[in-house]
């Protein structure tokens, strides 16, 4: 039996990276005062076909459930966020700051940089309208990637504006109804062929391709650099009016993040979505909001490609694996009052190991040198006294059980 396509398994080696992703993810979401949340991993599939659009709704994982309601495995948060702010907006103070580390599907083709499971870290502000909060959260999002190691060399955030391309679209007299069916073409220009995208386009082909290859100009995108600039982050983010994001929702600025040498998917990408707390709340609630996600198969695979990055990765998964005792049982006799002594030791916070059967006294000092061990410490002819052994110096000595300092020994 092999696990479904598109899915993983986190054997030790995995499961180490992958939380060190995550521990990175939580402690700079925590440098910027977010607050952490989580929601269900099963939504109704009206939530999704509601408001995510129809690309997400194409790759649902959805089923009808034994009470015959109709749900899918979510395949983002944005609207689960926006669905539980609506629900208590009343209880907390605004601005909100949280952010949500889980696992997420979607029923794509498996291929470099996708999956049908990945985990993403969200991050989202609401209920702050002023650019100020975009220029935080991009901010937010570039020290997220600074914090593996990568560089201005290494990554880049494309920022663009959706009220651009709407106010296009406005003064070209297009019907509402039709724009997010534009957007969507124009998102996909440059990753399907023009010919495609010019055939969805119709006679808005020619001035959005003119304006696609000449830039458009914009204000506010200028502005939001100029923020950045401040914060010292400017080098990180290039206006690129092309970036409009698949999803429906946004409604301002919105970006995505992609490595430099331009051969990897989105890690990143996010945006301003003011509307839609208002929309799934039938208009009860109203609350701008902004906000990004950021994958762990496309940063795994940026993380393994720029070399001190990934170093840096599994020194600290080494480090972090370390023990700080081994308990070398070399008489069997001692077995009792090593257990007793090692149960003290866990009780202080150690990290301890010791051979579970009878061993051999060679093999258990291997076993303390490949747990990465700082002391090993034997039981054996000499009781009530203890050879000890610092496993980095080599250093050896003797002494006798209750006059150890464990703490200082550490
Ligand atoms: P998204 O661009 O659909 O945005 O996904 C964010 C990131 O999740 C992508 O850049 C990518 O790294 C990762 N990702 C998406 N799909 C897959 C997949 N099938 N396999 C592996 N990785 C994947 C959102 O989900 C928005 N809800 C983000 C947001 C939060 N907007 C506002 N707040």
């Amino acid at each position: 039996m092999q696990s479904l396509p598109g899915f993983r398994d986190f054997l030790p080696e995995e499961c180490a990276r992958r939380n060190y992703i995550f521990a990175r993810w939580r402690e700079v979401a925590r440098r910027y005062s977010f607050v952490e949340w989580e929601g269900p991993p099963l939504e109704a599939t009206e939530l999704y076909k509601k408001k995510s659009g129809a690309e997400i709704v194409d790759q649902l994982f959805n089923f009808t459930d034994k009470g015959e309601r109709e749900v899918a495995l979510r395949p983002e948060l944005t609207p689960t966020l926006a669905r539980v702010v609506a629900a208590h907006d009343r209880e907390f103070k605004k601005p909100l700051k949280w952010f949500s580390i889980g696992q997420f599907f979607r029923y794509e083709k498996q291929q470099r940089g996708r999956l049908r499971e990945h985990f993403q870290l969200n991050c989202d502000i609401l209920g702050e309208a002023g650019l100020a909060a975009d220029i935080e959260l991009v901010a937010l999002c570039i020290d997220v990637l600074r914090a593996f190691g990568f560089g201005e060399k290494d990554f880049v955030v494309r920022i663009s504006d959706r009220e651009f391309w709407t106010d296009f679209l406005r003064e070209k007299d297009v019907p509402v109804d039709r724009w997010d069916g534009l957007l969507q073409a124009i998102d996909k220009f440059g990753r399907e062929p023009r010919e495609k995208t010019a055939e969805k386009l119709g006679k808005l082909a020619d001035p959005v391709f003119t304006t696609l290859e000449t830039g458009g100009k914009s204000e506010k995108l200028g502005k939001f650099v100029d923020g950045l600039r401040v914060f010292g982050l400017a080098d990180f983010v290039s206006v690129d009016i092309g970036i409009v994001r698949g999803l429906a929702y946004y409604t301002g600025i919105v970006f995505e993040v992609f490595d430099r040498a331009g051969k990897s998917r989105a890690v990143a990408g996010g945006g301003r979505y003011d509307n839609l707390i208002a929309q799934l709340s039938d208009g009860a609630v109203s609350l701008p909001a902004l906000g990004f996600a950021m994958g762990d198969v496309v940063l795994g695979e940026l993380i393994q490609e720029i070399p001190h990055v990934c170093q840096g990765m599994e020194k600290a998964i080494a480090n972090d694996r370390k023990i700080d005792i081994y308990i070398v049982i070399a008489k069997e006799e001692r077995r009792a009052d090593a257990l007793k002594q090692i149960q003290q030791l866990r009780d202080r916070g150690f990290h301890v190991d010791y051979p579970l059967t009878p061993t051999k006294v060679a093999r258990q000092f291997q076993a303390a040198e490949e747990a990465g061990a700082s002391l090993a410490v034997l039981y054996g002819d000499e009781w009530p006294q203890l050879k000890i052994k610092n496993m980095t110096t080599g250093a050896r000595w003797q002494q006798h059980t209750p006059a150890l300092h464990w703490t200082k020994l550490a």
